[in-house]
């Protein structure tokens, strides 16, 4: 017993973890523990020595038991210390930022047009990128050969039937098509293309945004003033516009229109060019060729349409200086104009 106590000491003095101080506890008191086999011993003694022996092997179980719970104590006091020291966080460095996306400049231009015609009653259509000869040009009043046709260069697809639209003009076409002859206010904003070389204006493929609507009794003062409200919710309530004699196959009359500089109030500046004017897009009261080839009487219905690129318009409002920008996926860009709620 003498050796069993030095041998537990001595077995002691090399535990430094939980795990070993457990399969300690286990060979001494375990179920086939060293001090456990000693009780075992007792039925060999004569009842006189049974009384000491068990004393003695009381003793030790308890020499043992102090032991394992100051042990115990200590090592479980050492590791949850060490743990914690692990797991501790400097909260004083640096996060991680984490990157949220936003709204396409361009995206914010469309929302801001499409709700401010909406709330006039009109509705949003789409039209296919890849359209027909018939629709982008023949009844728009472009018949092939028109001298018109060249101001758009375009780029054809299978044949000189169909082509990548140069215009989101066709749309107005697609539309009375549909409609049948019924009234109706539609604006479509899409990607167009034409074979230009791209520059800090120009752009292959670029967005346009038009306008129709046809019903009856609509006049030019209709669009005028159409376009002015328009005006004034993108840029401004102090903006004027301007209207200009232009010339489209599709439209008579035809018109171009521009905006007062809203940076510049009439000073002249780099928005403006020194001209003090902005123009926006093309405009007019739909010729009656094309109501007709669509179906609707010209004698009973008119119609007004617009067409504005809404590259200029993001340029313009948001100061941006290359059309390129919009397309070159730089999230320098397109974070500075992140969605904001203003
Ligand atoms: N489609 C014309 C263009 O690309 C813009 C335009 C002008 C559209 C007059 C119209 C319009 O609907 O009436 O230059």
């Amino acid at each position: 017993m003498e050796n069993i106590k030095k041998q537990m000491n001595e077995s002691f003095s090399n535990i430094d973890n939980l795990s070993d101080l457990e399969s300690l506890r286990v060979s001494y008191i375990g179920k086939k523990g060293i001090i456990t086999n000693l009780y075992s011993k007792m039925k060999e003694l004569s009842n006189e020595d049974k009384k000491t022996y068990g004393m003695k092997v009381n003793e030790l179980r308890d020499t043992f038991n102090n032991l394992y719970d100051s042990f115990k104590q200590s090592l479980s006091e050492k590791e949850l210390k060490e743990k914690l020291e692990k797991e501790s966080i400097d909260v004083t460095l640096p996060g991680i930022s984490v990157k949220t996306g936003s709204a396409h400049i361009l995206d914010k231009v469309i929302e801001e047009i499409e709700s401010f015609y909406m709330s006039m009653g009109y509705d949003v259509v789409e039209g296919p990128e890849v359209e027909k000869d018939l629709y982008n040009f023949e009844m728009l009043n472009l018949q092939k050969g028109h001298p018109a046709r060249d101001a758009q260069d375009t780029f054809y697809i299978s044949s000189d039937e169909i082509l990548l639209r140069s215009q989101t003009s066709p749309v107005q076409v697609r539309t009375m098509l549909e409609k049948k002859g019924e009234p109706f206010r539609i604006i479509c904003p899409g990607k167009t293309y034409r074979r230009d070389y791209d520059d800090a204006t120009h752009s292959h493929q670029f967005m346009q945004c038009e306008g129709m609507i046809v019903d009856k009794e609509i006049s030019l003062s209709d669009l005028k003033g159409t376009l002015d409200l328009m005006a004034k919710h993108l840029f401004g309530q102090n903006v004027i516009t301007r209207f200009r004699p232009s010339f489209y196959p599709f439209t008579e009359p035809s018109v171009e229109f521009d905006v007062s500089c809203f940076k510049c109030n009439g000073k002249g500046c780099n928005v403006c060019k020194g001209t003090t004017w902005i123009t926006i897009g093309g405009a007019g009261i739909v010729h009656p060729n094309v109501l007709n080839m669509a179906g609707y009487d010209s004698e009973n219905y008119t119609g007004f349409a617009f067409g504005f690129g809404l590259e200029r318009i993001a340029m313009v409002k948001y100061g941006v200086p290359d059309v390129r920008c919009f397309y070159t996926n730089d999230l320098r860009i397109v974070n500075e104009f992140e969605r904001r709620e203003d």
